[in-house]
């Protein structure tokens, strides 16, 4: 039988036959869990090798640098996004901060979106300022807006597909023209739709950050992240890389960030965490495709309850993005919904009712999790930057799960008649 072409093979495919870089001595099925710090040598020239990339096939050294385990991984995400380069981290927070260590400088600014995960926010406004970094916050659907931001110190352009927990999607294919005519990287946070549902690449993403607790994690099994090089853009414009090594391996961002920006931060993926998540790779599809069809069902019937005022779902026709979310996405926009209620305290005693809905924070568990954002993501942010960041308190953020969806129909039901 001829081998069909790895790009010709479907998503769940790919990933689940994506093969390991060495053969394991035992036949392992399944890469194991090397949980060990570091790896012996035969001889001081081999190990002199490893230290300076000389080896066809790169060895590991030790876990905060690379891992076999975590390798794995990369490789099953790199076999399901095409993606150049991937970099597993502890967390999606840590792919975000890697990613803009690598990137900015003082004197530079980041042109993005305020309507992004609270610590993203966070990072920007306090954390990444105190560097001298400074962030132009812009809305993302006025082009010109974008366009006006940039200056010759834009390192990069970050938003997020979707929002969370505003639910926007901005037109990524055309705020890439400009940003491509600026020499400006785009950076995506693609937490909300995994590759199953949204091709980085076409939409013009040179960079995509994942907070792979979410989807990829199996069911809130473990913390981690991933970033992304789509190897598509060209860095010799920004001042921070552009004396960095270009290899036919990796671009200057990739080769910054890997050996030097995550090894000196630290922030390594854990093994046990990088073979939990190799094997929610292979399952992410199903599941995916399961919880995005009951977020879908559920968005209707929220929509059509009278005690409802709003429903935020990019496939309903009352969403504004109805129109770039059918274009960008494949199939149903994910398991996060919202809705909100006449108030803050007709939110609570919702909530408060719930019998089978978890009361937490996190998205994509197995596990339906309903959270009242601007009380617990956004709570320690002051009432100026809450209103900039577009966070209403009357709204909950629903992460749908894999219960069976008449069972959740009912206990929404039962807490909204509570509400009379
Ligand atoms: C869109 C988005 N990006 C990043 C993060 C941060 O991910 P982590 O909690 O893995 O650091 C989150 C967490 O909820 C998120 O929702």
């Amino acid at each position: 039988m001829v081998q069909k072409d790895s790009q010709e093979k479907k998503f769940s495919t790919r990933v689940i036959s994506e093969k390991f870089t060495k053969e394991d001595v035992h036949g392992a099925i399944s890469m194991p869990i090397y949980r060990n710090a570091a790896f012996e040598f035969a001889d001081s020239k081999s190990i002199e090798a490893a230290f300076q990339y000389k080896e066809e096939i790169a060895s590991h050294t030790y876990t905060r640098i690379t891992n076999p385990s975590v390798e794995n991984l990369e490789r099953k995400i790199k076999a399901a996004s095409g993606a150049e380069n991937v970099m597993m981290v502890a967390s999606g927070m840590a792919a975000i901060s890697n990613t803009f260590l690598t990137l900015t400088y003082a004197g530079g600014n980041i042109v993005a979106s305020p309507h992004i995960f609270g610590n993203t926010f966070s990072l920007f406004q306090f954390t990444l300022a105190a560097f001298g970094v400074e962030v132009r916050f812009v809305n993302t659907d006025n082009l010109e807006e974008i366009a006006s931001a940039i200056d010759e110190n834009t390192c990069a352009f970050f938003c997020e597909l979707i929002t969370n927990p505003h639910l926007e999607i901005a037109n990524l294919p055309e705020i890439s023209k400009i940003l491509k005519a600026r020499n400006v990287p785009m950076i995506v946070d693609t937490t909300i739709i995994p590759w199953c549902g949204f091709d980085a690449r076409k939409a013009g993403v040179d960079i995509e950050v994942v907070s792979t607790t979410k989807y990829i994690s199996n069911g809130a099994t473990s913390i981690g992240g991933a970033i992304l090089d789509y190897g598509t853009f060209n860095w010799d414009h920004n001042k921070r890389l552009a004396d960095v090594a270009q290899t036919d391996a990796m671009s200057r961002f990739s080769f910054k960030l890997k050996r030097e920006i995550a090894r000196n931060i630290g922030a390594a993926m854990d093994p046990e965490t990088a073979f939990l998540q190799s094997l929610g790779m292979e399952s992410l599809q199903l599941r995916f495709e399961k919880m995005s069809e009951t977020a879908y069902q559920l968005a209707q019937f929220l929509s059509d309850n009278k005690d409802v005022v709003k429903v935020g779902y990019t496939k309903l026709e009352s969403s504004s993005y109805k129109h770039i979310s059918d274009k960008l996405i494949t199939g149903n926009p994910g398991a996060m919904l919202t809705f909100s209620l006449k108030s803050k305290e007709d939110c609570y005693t919702f909530m408060d009712q719930l019998q089978i809905i978890r009361r937490a924070t996190n998205l994509f568990d197995n596990k339906t999790l309903i959270i009242h954002p601007e009380s617990t993501i956004y709570g320690t942010f002051s009432p100026e930057l809450k209103e900039i960041m577009g966070i209403e308190n009357n709204l909950m953020r629903l992460s749908v799960g894999l219960e069976d969806i008449s069972d959740l129909q009912a206990d929404i039901l039962q807490a909204l008649e509570k509400l009379n």
